[in-house]
């Protein structure tokens, strides 16, 4: 079989993130090859990287990613070499009860957390042994192979570095907003942490309405930063942040929303709410940590504790949706991109995330 070789950042073991020419296979049916143009560094590749999460080595990392099909597999249809794309990290298997309900993000039939394409192969090899694209996607790379379903279509003007993001933060954020919280205008909300995924949830907020939209933060650039993305307050973060948030809303807010992963902070949120308002927690904390949370308050007070995935993403309708919203100037995607590094300076963009820095590192290829 004809194969191509793509230089990666291959994950290797705990710490250690390597750039290694990896071998590609060609695409199979129903798969498609995509010529990368933009990869954002998200904290998910991080936890990984820092053996927070566990995941087979060697992987390829990088999961937010958006690019030029340039070949296809037998029996592709949507696609033809061209056409612009943003990965999905979590391609839909398309037969299973959730798919065929419409909810496809929580398919139970897809391959993209095993890191597989659909047909239980992986396209990739490091030195003659298998490696892995991390969630099926691996987009810290030259080229990647991925699913026919994992590649959605969007117009041409919208730029690489945007395209990326809205196929991991932006998705998440704004979906957190609009499809699982469904906050309506006028509602109150708490986003606690400003980094990429919160200021893409601040960013849904101000799109959908929400007033006022209370950003906390620990390090005061994120603040700032949230504030140009509409947050209308800002709260350095503490353990008093439930009666910070009371001295802006009374009753306490409609909603909250985590966006750091910390079980402390997760824990916060139902009393930063008002009764019958809604805790959504958007942020992964590290494998098998529990959160204490106070359920018998929880529901005396009529409190929702809310898991959001994704952000009930359907790619094939949502990316080119948030990707309209884009280009009509409604979500300022662009200005979240605050760093922009080569490949080879990967290890510099984790480093920079590792020590704090606001909004969002691009990979540019
Ligand atoms: N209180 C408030 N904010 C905090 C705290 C704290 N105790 N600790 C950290 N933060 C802030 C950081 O200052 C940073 O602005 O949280 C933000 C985290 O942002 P990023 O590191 O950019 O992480 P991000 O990519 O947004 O991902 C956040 O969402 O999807 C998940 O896996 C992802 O768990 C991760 C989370
Ligand atoms: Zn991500």
């Amino acid at each position: 079989m004809t194969t191509t070789t793509t230089r990666a950042a291959v994950y290797i073991g705990t710490n250690q993130l390597q750039i290694r020419d990896v071998t590609l296979r060609e695409p199979g049916p129903g798969e498609v090859r995509v010529r990368i143009g933009a990869s954002g560094v998200c904290g998910s590749d991080r936890h990984v990287i820092d053996g927070e999460w566990q995941m087979p080595s060697p992987t390829i990392m990088g999961h937010e990613g958006a690019g030029v099909v340039d070949a296809v597999g037998e029996g592709v249809t949507s696609l033809e070499a061209g056409d612009h794309v943003i990965m999905t990290w979590f391609y839909p298997c398309g037969s299973c009860t959730s798919c065929r309900q419409g909810r496809t993000w929580v398919c139970t039939g897809s391959n993209s957390e095993a890191c597989l394409l659909p047909d239980g192969t992986s396209p990739l090899e490091l030195d003659g042994a298998p490696a892995y694209p991390y969630l099926a996607v691996g987009s810290m790379s030259e080229y990647v192979v991925v699913a026919e379903q994992a590649a959605i279509r969007v117009p041409d003007e919208v730029p690489f570095d945007v395209a990326a993001l809205i196929g991991c933060s932006i998705a998440t954020g704004v979906g957190a907003v609009v499809n699982d919280a469904r906050v309506q205008p006028g509602r109150s909300a708490v986003v606690i942490g400003a980094g990429g995924v919160g200021l893409s949830i601040i960013m849904g907020l101000a799109l959908a309405g929400a007033s006022p939209i209370i950003a906390v933060d620990v390090n005061d650039d994120a603040l700032e930063l949230a504030r140009s993305f509409g947050a209308t307050h800002t709260v350095r973060s503490g353990a008093d942040l439930p009666e910070r948030v009371r001295e802006i809303v009374q009753d306490g807010a409609d909603f909250a929303f985590e966006a750091i992963g910390r079980p402390e902070t997760i824990a916060l949120m139902p009393a930063t709410l008002q009764r019958g308002g809604t805790a959504v927690v958007v942020g992964l904390p590290p494998e098998g940590q529990p959160v204490p949370i106070d359920v018998l308050a929880l529901a005396e007070e009529g409190k929702s504790l809310l898991g959001s995935n994704y952000g009930a993403t359907v790619p094939a309708r949502d990316f080119p949706m948030l990707a309209r919203l884009y280009l009509n100037g409604r979500l300022p995607i662009d200005r979240l991109i605050t760093n922009r590094f080569s490949l080879d300076e990967v290890n510099d963009a984790f480093d920079l995330m590792r020590a704090g820095a606001k909004g969002r590192s691009v990979l540019i290829f």
